[in-house]
């Protein structure tokens, strides 16, 4: 069987596919257009991809021996997966191994939006720093605070857990059920979307992209937030209204904004370059040298699996493993 690698990823995952498949690689590292990836995805039977690929229904039209996408991403809004699972491709993707990362970098940006460190650090780069100021980038407290999750699945509760060294009030909010051990375990409160925005000093998402998440944060729930309020997204841009948060911190809603995801990703809003008081992340939460890795390695293991017949362990579309293409 051949499958189609559509970026340079870690040697060890192709090493791994190359044991089992003929591999074939896009080497340069860049995105491909839509009729570069159909063109190579033709004559493959499987693939991994990156959240940086439209897998659209056109595409997976167009490649009718394609079976499995393995995506590597927890997120998998880059994938057509209700017309994977009506044409039969099976769509995988690389949830736990990422969530302590991403919720270390969801605090990284908590912690220095409330500091101002990026701030700072251009400021003594400049040469700036002549004397130590009483006022000198003041910034917020961040324990004994009220820490807002939007979303309290594996991030949200690694980031929950996080906020006890800080003493800080954690709320959330989530349309699923939350197991009571879970919430008593974490000392969370579940609070309705609106009361969670008006009493949060932070508020960071943690919620999947889709249509009932779309522009989540938007200019009415702007105005509901304390002007004193920072808002942490290493979630999906398109959660928040980009344009509705420039305005939001321009017209001082609220205090900043920590942002390592874009509604038009990599174009970012260009107002927000000017600002201060919001810290630009290019899309890095699970960016470390290990997580990285282990999420590739599970990439290509659902993929090995899934082209040998085995039921995937990440299957995002479990209800086409009976129908898939063969
Ligand atoms: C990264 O954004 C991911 O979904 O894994």
């Amino acid at each position: 069987m051949k499958v189609y690698v559509t970026r340079p990823v870690f040697d060890g995952a192709i090493d791994r596919l190359r044991r089992e498949f003929e591999v074939e690689l896009n080497t340069e590292d860049r995105i491909l257009t839509k009729q570069e990836l159909t063109a190579h995805l033709r004559d493959k039977d499987g693939a991994l991809t990156l959240l940086t690929d439209a897998i659209d229904l056109e595409l997976l039209q167009s490649t009718p021996r394609l079976k499995v996408v393995a995506n590597f991403a927890v997120g998998f809004n880059n994938v057509a997966v209700d017309s994977a699972t009506k044409l039969g491709v099976a769509v995988t993707n690389t949830p736990g191994v990422l969530t302590e990362t991403t919720a270390d970098f969801a605090w990284t940006l908590l912690m220095a939006a409330a500091r101002r460190v990026v701030e700072a650090d251009k400021f003594a780069r400049a040469g700036k720093f002549k004397a130590w100021g009483p006022k000198m980038f003041l910034g917020y407290d961040i324990y004994g605070k009220t820490l807002g999750l939007v979303g309290l699945g594996r991030i949200g509760q690694a980031v929950a857990r996080r906020a006890a060294g800080f003493n800080m009030r954690v709320v959330f909010h989530d349309p699923e059920s939350i197991p009571d051990r879970i919430i008593k375990e974490l000392g969370v409160t579940r609070l309705p979307f609106d009361e969670l925005l008006r009493v949060s000093d932070f508020i960071s998402l943690h919620v999947p992209l889709f249509p009932e998440t779309h522009h989540l944060l938007n200019d009415h729930t702007f105005a509901l937030m304390k002007p004193t309020c920072i808002v942490i997204n290493t979630s999906r841009g398109p959660v928040v209204d980009e344009k509705a948060l420039v305005s939001a911190v321009r017209d001082g809603k609220i205090a900043g904004a920590g942002l390592d995801v874009f509604e038009n990703e990599p174009e970012i809003e260009p107002e927000l370059f000017a600002m201060e008081n919001v810290i630009l992340a290019p899309h890095i939460a699970s960016a470390s040298h290990e997580t990285r890795l282990r999420m590739c390695m599970m990439a290509a293991d659902n993929l090995i699996a899934a082209l040998k017949g085995e039921r995937p362990p990440n299957l995002v579309n479990p209800e086409v493993w009976d129908k898939r293409r063969k």
